[in-house]
């Protein structure tokens, strides 16, 4: 058992401490906003994520977890301090690291015995030596010589499933630089020796960058399929089945290979960026991680394209859209396309209807003039087009029917393609997705050979044929 206290009540604070007192280590989640505190003191979770309530009350009710805005009482103490402060995006896209320092020097000022300082919030190659560094120097402008250990131990938690991925992680990465460390961080996830979870045992810098190039390639895989999403709406394809295809490649695997309008949320965007901006100041920059970005900013465009090619001009067009956080299963909105593609609708012209199960709150916060719905049906009522912006489950199984009547017209701008194009044109709808064409070549001038046209009629749903350069049904129009 450990005596830990976490920095940060945020997403990757607040998980991260109940699961570790879950663990049997005695944590305190610490924030200097006493508001929150007093919330987390009533039982309340800040934030919308699946299970952590549970896992909180639990923890809190065994006597393992605590809160407190008492920063100093709760580094003296513990002997693990984990920071798990936020770290937004500067000006230049670079991790703006003030609050990592400033907690690393709080610690240095208050320290009296032996602590192990270890990074859980996700910061550039370099970090952990600058906090070594700054502890030192704090701690001789004391005149007290007392031992104390920098680590890091990045998180890989996906909102929505965050205490699931903790609970049982693909790996843990520990860096550290002594064994001392290395004993004590290796010890508070003793838990994960029994199911055989692999441990990364690794210097700081290595874990520091294992965490930005895990994000970013992950960014990387989606903006990949993004792009061929793009060349499969140019040449006549289906970028779910090319998907499919490529990730039964067990070199490639099948998972973040679903095209789409773009990665969003409070990681990829900004760990992209922050890894882009500190390759260049390294002067190694990484051309690969630019063009993710690059391409990431195009595809959000495009789904503006997208209605416009569906509606025409935007102006006075009443809009529906189904879906404002970044993804399902959360009430984050942070970088949310939906959010985006709102926005710019509205500079176009457009009246916004939109609902989300959860996200509503936190949308309204960062949107003007939004109309928010009671559920998906009085979204879409009169509505000249409904944008699908976020795959919740729920927006998968609509009656299309009913759609059909409340619609003014019937267009779908289906950002997420959870939908099937042909039983959408079947049902009346001018349905739009992103990278399935529904092209076959024009065939109708040959004889009759029954296996094509058997093909033809289950891919369009057309009565099997179909106009020439009639790619538009997954498509908006070619770049
Ligand atoms: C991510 C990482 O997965 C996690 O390991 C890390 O620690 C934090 O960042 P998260 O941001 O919660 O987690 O969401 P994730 O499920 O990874 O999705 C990120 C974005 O990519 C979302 O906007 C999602 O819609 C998009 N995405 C994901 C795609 O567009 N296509 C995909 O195939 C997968």
């Amino acid at each position: 058992m450990e005596k830990i206290a976490v920095l940060g009540t945020g997403y990757v604070g607040l998980v991260t401490g109940a699961g570790l007192a879950d663990f049997g280590n005695e944590v305190t989640c610490v924030d200097l906003d006493e508001t929150k505190i007093a919330t987390l003191k009533q039982g309340k979770i800040p934030f919308y994520e699946f299970s952590l309530g549970e896992v909180v009350e639990r923890n809190v009710r065994e006597g393992r977890l605590s809160f407190s805005s008492d920063l100093i009482a709760a580094i003296r103490a513990a002997r693990t301090i984990l920071i798990a402060v936020g770290t937004p995006p500067g000006a230049k896209g670079e991790a703006d690291l003030s609050q990592v320092f400033g907690a690393a020097r709080t610690i240095a000022e208050q320290m009296t015995s032996y602590k192990l300082i270890v990074q859980k919030s996700t910061v550039p190659v370099g970090t952990g030596e600058k906090v070594l560094r700054l502890v030192e120097s704090v701690l001789a402008e004391r005149g007290k010589s007392i031992a104390f250990d920098v680590a890091s131990n990045p998180e890989f938690l996906r909102e929505g499933s965050a205490v699931e991925d903790f609970m049982r992680p693909d790996r843990i990465v520990i860096g550290t630089w002594s064994p001392k460390a290395e004993h004590i961080l290796s010890g508070i996830y003793q838990r994960f020796y029994l199911n055989e979870t692999p441990m990364i045992r690794t210097t700081v810098q290595s874990a520091e960058l294992i965490k930005y190039a895990s994000n970013a390639f992950l960014a990387t895989k989606i903006s990949f399929i993004n792009e061929m999403a793009n060349l499969c709406e140019a040449v006549g394809g289906d970028v779910k089945v090319v998907a499919r295809a490529m990730g039964l490649d067990g070199r490639i695997g099948r998972k973040f290979l679903h095209a789409g309008p773009g990665y969003g949320g409070s990681c990829f965007p900004k760990d992209t960026l922050a890894l882009a901006s500190f390759s260049r100041a390294a002067g190694e920059p990484s051309k690969i991680v630019e063009a993710t970005i690059d391409v990431n900013k195009r595809q959000r465009r495009r789904m503006l394209e997208k209605v416009r090619d569906l509606v025409g001009s935007l102006s006075g067009k009443e809009i529906a859209v189904l879906g404002l956080s970044f993804k399902p299963q959360t009430d984050d909105v942070r970088d949310s396309v939906a959010i985006d593609l709102i926005k710019l609708m509205q500079k176009e012209g457009a009246n916004v209807r939109a609902f989300d199960p959860v996200a509503m709150e936190r949308a309204a916060a960062e949107l003007r003039k939004v109309e928010f719905a009671e559920d998906s049906y009085s979204a879409v009522k009169g509505a000249d087009a409904l944008v699908i912006a976020t795959e919740w489950n729920e927006f998968r199984t609509l009656d299309l029917t009913k759609l059909l009547r409340l619609m003014r017209q019937p267009a779908v701008v289906d950002c997420r393609n959870i939908y099937d194009p042909a039983t959408m044109e079947q049902a009346g709808f001018r349905y739009v997705s992103v990278g399935r064409s529904t092209y076959v070549p024009d065939r109708s001038g040959a004889p009759a050979s029954g296996g094509v046209k058997k093909v033809i009629a289950s891919t369009n749903g057309a009565g099997g044929k179909k106009k020439a350069g009639a790619r538009r049904a997954g498509v908006g129009r070619k770049k």
